[in-house]
């Protein structure tokens, strides 16, 4: 399984994942570099879905729908394990609720799309108020193995990385981080985020320590995970 993204409006990604001839389009904004690149790829666009619904997720569906015979996979139906089938390759489908209660992620090959979930270098705002929720999610994406690369909804790697300074201004893998940052292709691996990403390192004895510090609750990573969203 193949992905390729697509940078549109100020900060957001767009992914076709594909195999063989067939493709899946996944927050379709980029409707025109899309259907460019499966052009000049001979890949046929089957489906077209969503992270979840926000707009600057879903604006691309009516003009990509439109422009293709592709069916369109409503987030909202998909359900945990289905699977989306390309060439004989599977895409699953994985509920990640918390930023939305609707929000789905997507694992294929030694990839996850992680729409506004887990971002590089950062996680998203949980707008539905479920942080319950949403440590379960990052607990289901982080469980994947360390070398898997995620691709999110948005680029927000430097602001996340000078966020990151202000939380753990001695943590060392920053610099290195930053460095191999490269906003035409923005793509980190699960064992980049655990060494940087201040909402998943809630394990890390030096976000423990900071906890301890702050005497906010800690005992449980579960505490600590929204510890760290409700502080910072
Ligand atoms: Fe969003």
């Amino acid at each position: 399984m193949e992905i390729k993204q697509f940078k549109y409006s100020r900060d957001n990604f767009g992914y076709l994942v594909f195999s063989g001839q067939e493709a899946l389009a996944i927050d379709a904004g980029a409707v025109g570099p899309m259907n460019q690149f499966a052009r000049e790829n001979q890949l046929k666009i089957k489906f077209v879905t969503n992270t979840h619904l926000h707009q600057d997720h879903t604006c691309g569906n009516p003009a990509m729908l439109e422009k293709t015979n592709a069916q369109f996979l409503d987030c909202k139906t998909l359900k945990a394990g289905q699977v989306i089938e390309l060439a004989g390759e599977s895409v699953e489908v994985i509920p990640t609720p918390g930023h939305t209660l609707d929000c789905i992620s997507f694992a294929a090959g030694d990839f996850l799309v992680t729409g506004d979930t887990l971002f590089n270098g950062t996680v998203g705002n949980c707008f539905s108020g479920d942080l319950d929720a949403f440590f379960h999610s990052i607990k289901r994406l982080t469980a994947y193995p360390a070398k898997t690369k995620i691709y999110s909804g948005h680029d927000y790697v430097e602001d996340s990385m000078k966020y990151a300074r202000i939380i753990e201004k001695e943590n060392p893998h920053i610099d290195a981080y930053l460095k191999s940052y490269d906003p035409e292709k923005v793509v980190s691996t699960l064992d980049d985020e655990f060494k940087v990403n201040p909402y998943i390192r809630f394990n890390a004895p030096e976000i423990q320590d900071l906890l301890k510090q702050k005497n906010l609750p800690s005992s449980t990573e579960q505490e600590r995970f929204k510890a760290m969203m409700e502080v910072y």
